[in-house]
């Protein structure tokens, strides 16, 4: 798989570019790993939503996470968490209001082996009543179909009406028409964008 979002200049300029002139202020990350994106995106975002299905991983994190408490990790499916972190839960004594503006997700949550829960992922982002702005990592795998257990690209597109595609690095980036003319002029600034027009990807 690419890697973290964090290692990619373009992808990172991007979210930063974005932060600063569209003041989103809530990141949303579909598998934490070794952690590093979240720690990038706790220096930049208020508040940090991070979910890894992997307990050794999550679990390793504990201390890395510990200087930065605008970091929320979740052990679990991404496919169930991002829901009831979307819409608000409680987790114990801890009160988790929801999102209630705007949010950046990076959906990153897979691997070659399994289904990747990126359909229960973009439904719930699409129920969000905000404008979000929609980061898939590994574009490519998808788009190519490499793997027999990950949706197709018409299966995502369904997801996604109303929305803009852009391919930069390679994630594809999924925008609401509110951000449009930012956005565009944001992927068109990255050497290898490509930007898709709505009426389909071809
Ligand atoms: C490509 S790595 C994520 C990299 C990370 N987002 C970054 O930018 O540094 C994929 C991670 O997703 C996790 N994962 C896979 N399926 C998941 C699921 N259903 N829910 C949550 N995490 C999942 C894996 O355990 C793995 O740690």
């Amino acid at each position: 798989m690419g890697g973290a979002l964090v290692r990619n200049p373009s992808l990172r300029r991007m979210i930063e570019k974005t932060v600063a002139e569209l003041k989103i202020r809530t990141f949303v990350e579909t598998g934490t790993s070794n952690g590093i994106t979240s720690i990038w995106a706790a220096n930049l975002f208020d508040d940090v939503y991070t979910i890894e299905i992997d307990i050794d991983k999550a679990l390793a994190l504990v201390d890395d996470f510990k200087g930065h408490p605008n970091i929320h990790t979740f052990y679990g499916d991404s496919g169930e968490l991002i829901k009831p972190i979307v819409m608000g839960m409680t987790r114990g004594e801890k009160v988790y209001p929801g999102i209630h503006e705007p949010a950046i997700f990076w959906l990153d949550a897979h691997g070659p082996d399994y289904q990747p829960p990126l359909l229960e992922e973009l439904q719930v982002v699409f129920d969000h009543p905000y404008d979000d702005i929609i980061y898939i990592d590994d574009a490519q795998y998808y788009w190519l179909q490499c793997f027999v257990q990950w949706p197709t690209m018409d299966e995502i597109r369904n997801l996604l009406d109303g929305y803009a595609l852009a391919l930069v690095a390679d994630a594809m980036i999924a925008y609401p028409p509110k951000w449009g003319k930012f956005m565009r002029t944001l992927t068109e600034s990255e050497r290898r964008s490509t930007y898709i027009p709505e009426e389909g990807i071809g």
